[in-house]
C-alpha cells in the first residue's frame, strides 16, 4: 500500500538483531527501507541474518553499539554519517527489563534499566536529531511499553524508565514537528521475546488471566504500528503519540 512505502528511506534500529527490533527490521526491508541494525555484543549472529536478509534483496548493515554508553553512540553516529548516510527514521528499541520487588532493588539495579531504556533512547536520538531538523524530515520511534500506563509489581525500575520514555517522546515531538520531524512511541503488551523468557510459570499465569486477549503478543503484531509511524504519508499526523499493541491490558 503507497501509504506504507519505506521506499529510498534510511532507518537505524537499536536492538534490532532480536525481538519486537528484528520484526521492525524486516518488515522495514520488506518495504524498501534500507536498514542500520545497531546490536549489542551479537555481531557474529546478527551479520549472518542480516547476510540472508540480503540475499533476499534488503539493503541491511550492521554496527555495534552500547546505548548506555556515550562513546560507543558517538561512534554509531560518527560511522552512520560517514559510510551510511542520512537516516530518516530512528527506532530506539533497545530495552531492558527484570523482575525485581522494590526492597532488593539496587542502585545499580536503578541504574541500568534506566540507562539502556532511557539515557540510551536520549543518547541514540541525540545523534540523528539535528540532521532530521535540517533535512526537514524525521520519524522518531521510541519503545516504550504498556507499563508505563498501568505499572506492575516487582518492576518499578522498568516502569519509571519506561513511563521516561513516553514523557520524552511527547516533550521532543514538540521540537521535531516544526521541522517535519515527528516522534512517536510504541507501548505493546507482554509480547513473546527473549525478554520475557526468564519469568517464572506465575508470572506469566496471573499476566494470561489479565489480558482480555487470554495471550501473549507476537513481534509480528507490534511490527506494523512501526511501519505505520514511520510511514512518509501514513504517519504523518501523528506527533507526541503513544500507540498500544496491547492485547487490551491498557485501554485508553
Ligand atoms: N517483550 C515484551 O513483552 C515487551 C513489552 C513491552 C515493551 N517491550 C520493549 O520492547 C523492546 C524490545 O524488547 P524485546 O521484547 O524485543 O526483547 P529483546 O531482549 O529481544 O530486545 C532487547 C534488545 O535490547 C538490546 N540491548 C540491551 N542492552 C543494550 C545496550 N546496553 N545497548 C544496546 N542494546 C542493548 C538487546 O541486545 C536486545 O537486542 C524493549 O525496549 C522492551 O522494553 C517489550
Amino acid at each position: 500500500m503507497e501509504s506504507f512505502s519505506l521506499e529510498g528511506k534510511a532507518a537505524v534500529v537499536t536492538g534490532g538483531n532480536t525481538g519486537i527490533g528484528r520484526a521492525i527490521v524486516e518488515l522495514f526491508a520488506a518495504h524498501g527501507a534500507k536498514l542500520l541494525v545497531a546490536h549489542f555484543k551479537d555481531q557474529e549472529r546478527t551479520a549472518a541474518w542480516a547476510s540472508e536478509l540480503e540475499a533476499r534483496g534488503a539493503d541491511v548493515k550492521v554496527v555495534e553499539c552500547d546505548v548506555t554508553d556515550d562513546q560507543s553512540v558517538a561512534r554509531l553516529g560518527d560511522w552512520t554519517r560517514r559510510s551510511f548516510g542520512p537516516v530518516d527514521i530512528l527506532v530506539n528499541g533497545a530495552g531492558v527489563c527484570s523482575e525485581i520487588p522494590f526492597g532488593k532493588l539496587s542502585v545499580a539495579d536503578w541504574d541500568q534499566t534506566m540507562a539502556v531504556n532511557l539515557r540510551g533512547a536520549f543518547l541514540v536520538t541525540r545523534q540523528f536529531f539535528e540532521g532530521m531538523k535540517e533535512r526537514r524530515y524525521g520519524r522518531i520511534i521510541n519503545i516504550a511499553s504498556q507499563l508505563a500506563y498501568k505499572g506492575t509489581v516487582d518492576a518499578a525500575h522498568y516502569c519509571a524508565s519506561k513511563a521516561g520514555l513516553v514523557g520524552f517522546t511527547r516533550a521532543l515531538s514538540y521540537e521535531g514537528a516544526p521541522f517535519g520531524v515527528t516522534v512517536n512511541a510504541i507501548a505493546p503488551g507482554p509480547v513473546e521475546t527473549a525478554m520475557l523468557a526468564g519469568f517464572t510459570d506465575e508470572w506469566r499465569a496471573m499476566k494470561f488471566a489479565q489480558l482480555p486477549a487470554g495471550r501473549f503478543g507476537q513481534v509480528d503484531e507490534i511490527a506494523p504500528t512501526a511501519l505505520l509511524l514511520a510511514s512518509e504519508t501514513g504517519g504523518a499526523y501523528y506527533m507526541g503519540q503513544t500507540l498500544s499493541p496491547n492485547g487490551g491490558d491498557v485501554m485508553l
